[in-house]
């Protein structure tokens, strides 16, 4: 199945408008936002886990990057709540679960084949940096080969410079609401926009904290 597989198109949506999708799976469901191929996917998702729902052992073929939002989730390395951002490299295998529910935000098969960086941070506890303009702060959360991901958090009525994205940009609004020229992107918003596409965001008065990943979309598929 291929769904906005097409990253030369900007893709927009509001995860808290659809339905979950049950996976294979018993007690786990999910949002599509892309993919490329079937259950053994090049794949972007929303993942829910009721309580007490598992997954089989696996192995992460091509990589497999977690951001928790919501819930406790839970594997062999530990309990990750609410604000654990995960790498999970390309080799690596783990059975997760969840005791009391989970909301995950989940990027597979998306790694730069020579990442092999396990990486657990709880953004709860680490550590903001200024950003570039008044109002902005930013946790960067990882760095390899010109792809970054990093929180930013926006102070009510910040306004950032325009700028390009030579390698494309993908958004989660996790907190508040985020606006550019082209649209407001409340609470739940999942934003990907192509290679060289341009904006000039801001936000009013209920701020921002999003996930930002760019430089990625550069890259073959
Ligand atoms: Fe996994
Ligand atoms: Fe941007």
């Amino acid at each position: 199945m291929n769904f906005n597989s097409d990253f030369t198109k900007k893709a927009v949506i509001q995860t808290n408008d659809l339905d979950w999708v049950p996976s294979p799976a018993a007690g786990v469901s999910r949002i599509f936002l892309d993919r490329i191929g079937d259950e053994v996917a090049r794949a972007t998702s929303i993942v829910r886990y009721e309580p007490n729902a598992f997954f089989d052992a696996h192995t992460h073929d091509g990589g497999e990057e977690i951001f928790v939002l919501d819930g406790v989730f839970s594997d062999e390395g530990g309990d990750h709540p609410a604000g654990t951002y995960i790498r999970n490299p390309p080799e690596s295998k783990h059975t997760p679960y969840s005791k009391e529910g989970c909301v995950l935000f989940v990027k597979l098969r998306q790694f730069h084949s020579e990442d092999r960086s396990t990486i657990r941070i709880d953004t709860n506890a680490a550590t903001w940096y200024p950003g570039l303009v008044p109002g902005l702060s930013v946790m960067p959360l990882h760095e390899f080969d010109g792809v970054g991901t990093a929180l930013v958090k926006w102070a009510p009525d910040t306004i950032f410079n325009p700028h390009v994205h030579p390698g494309g940009e993908e958004i989660l609004v996790l907190q508040g609401v985020f606006h550019d020229e082209h649209g407001s992107y409340p609470t739940g918003t999942w934003i990907r926009s192509p290679r060289y596409s341009k904006h000039a965001p801001f936000t009013k008065s209920e701020g921002a904290l999003i996930y930002v990943k760019t430089g990625h979309l550069d890259y073959p598929l």
